[in-house]
């Protein structure tokens, strides 16, 4: 099932990132199975617990079905000294989730990261691919309402 992905590239261990990264990016669940980590364990001749031991090291690795859009949102000490935790509880209140968790339609996955680079714009949070600065509790009510709109 996995095999158009995995062999996209070369069968050495140098790229096991690569193939869990394709693999992940590809799946609508966005997340690593049982049974993709088997085809690639086979294909790269490297033990499942040797995969699982990546998969849990990486924090953008998941081995568990998320969300279609990914909501990262930044804790490190920027973005907290500039209200991160207000954010944080918006943003669980309005998907009615804890972190880790998935959103009963599946729409949304609420995730921590590390700093994403851009505090000068703190708070921030990055959905999937997209960047969101200046974060306010109004303003991440427009972001998830938005997304659910074009959902539809
Ligand atoms: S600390 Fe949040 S983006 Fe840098």
């Amino acid at each position: 099932m996995y095999e158009k992905f995995i062999k996209k590239y070369a069968p050495t261990k140098d790229n096991l990132i690569y193939i869990l990264h394709e693999i992940q990016d590809n799946h609508p669940q966005q997340y690593v199975s049982e049974e993709a980590v088997q085809e690639v364990s086979e294909y790269l001749k490297v033990s499942p617990a040797h995969i699982y031991g990546v998969l849990t090291f990486y924090t953008m690795f998941s081995t568990k079905p998320r969300g279609k859009n990914i909501i990262r949102l930044c804790e490190s000490p920027p973005c907290f000294l500039r209200g991160s935790e207000q954010i944080l509880k918006k943003l669980k209140e309005s998907l009615d989730v804890k972190i880790g968790e998935t959103t009963k339609d599946g729409l949304f996955t609420l995730e921590l990261c590390a700093c994403l680079g851009v505090c000068g714009n703190a708070p921030v949070m990055m959905i999937n691919e997209d960047v969101y600065g200046d974060l306010t509790e109004k303003k991440v009510e427009k972001i998830i309402n938005d997304i659910k709109g074009r959902q539809e």
